[in-house]
């Protein structure tokens, strides 16, 4: 058996892991043979996933934005021993354009899908660099790269994302740190049913497939897809691979027509 894109005896640490896209790479990780500590805000939802996902999963209740409870959480990661592999996947999303978005939103949005990477991999990267490797995976958006509607915070914060991981890649490529990002088109996790059920109560299922048809490839994504793409990054069969973003989206942003 190939023992490809293994993470065997890796330490990794994913935010926003109880719920989407963050709990798929924890169990793609586990199931790759990584150990997984998972952080979220949602302290019950981050305890019942590591149950499900067994021994190679730990529990943190962390909420990204705030400093202080980063600094905590991860020191006690790290206590024993590094990290080998950070995921910043945590993330919030909001609708509106610059003159609907308020200064609180876009405070918000700033602070955890922002800053809340900033404070995560300021907490890792001193160490990663001491011992001469580690890999960083930030989940951007086409939303960063691409002009969407109604989505004027969102999208300031994951172009942010795109930008702090070239700036990261770029620091740290020689000290063993390789660092990219990947940018999905619409998944379907929590993250759409919810905003769904906010914004169109009673046209759930109408929206859904409006939201679907907008990716060329006729659906939304699987949050596993993801996953899997990123378990290959943080493998060593991507050891050539750092300073990118890459889309998974279902040909949003280069097919047309
Ligand atoms: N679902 C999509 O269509 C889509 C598309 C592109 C990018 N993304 C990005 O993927 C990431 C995950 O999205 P998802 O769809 O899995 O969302 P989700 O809402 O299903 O899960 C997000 C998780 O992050 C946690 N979280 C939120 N704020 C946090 C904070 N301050 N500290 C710690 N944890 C926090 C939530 O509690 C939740 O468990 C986000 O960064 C999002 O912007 C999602």
């Amino acid at each position: 058996m190939s023992d490809a894109f293994m993470l065997n005896r890796r330490l990794a640490a994913v935010t926003g892991a109880a719920s989407g896209i963050g709990r798929a790479i924890a169990t793609e990780f586990i199931r790759a043979g990584a150990q997984v500590h998972c952080l979220d805000r949602d302290g019950e939802a981050v305890k019942a996933a590591a149950l499900e996902l067994g021994s190679a999963a730990t529990a943190h209740l962390c909420d990204v934005s705030d400093a202080a409870a980063v600094q905590s959480t991860f020191a006690a990661i790290q206590a024993a021993r590094g990290l080998d592999i950070l995921v910043n996947n945590a993330g919030v999303s909001h609708i509106g354009n610059v003159e609907t978005t308020s200064p609180e939103d876009f405070e918000r949005l700033f602070r955890v899908n922002v800053q809340g990477l900033y404070l995560c991999t300021r907490a890792v990267v001193g160490g990663m660099a001491e011992r001469g490797h580690g890999v960083i995976i930030n989940i951007a958006s086409v939303a960063g790269t691409a002009g969407l509607a109604d989505r004027f915070a969102y999208s300031m914060t994951k172009g942010a994302v795109v930008a702090m991981t070239l700036s990261v890649a770029r620091d740290y490529v020689q000290r063993g740190i390789r660092c990219n990002s990947i940018s999905p088109g619409r998944v379907h996790t929590p993250f759409v049913d919810n905003y769904l059920a906010r914004t169109y109560p009673g046209r759930e299922a109408e929206m859904f497939a409006k939201l679907a048809a907008t990716q060329p490839v006729g659906r939304m994504g699987q949050p596993e897809e993801v996953a899997t793409f990123a378990r290959f990054l943080a493998s060593d069969e991507a050891a050539f691979m750092t300073g990118t973003d890459y889309p998974i989206d279902g040909g949003f942003l280069r097919l047309h027509g």
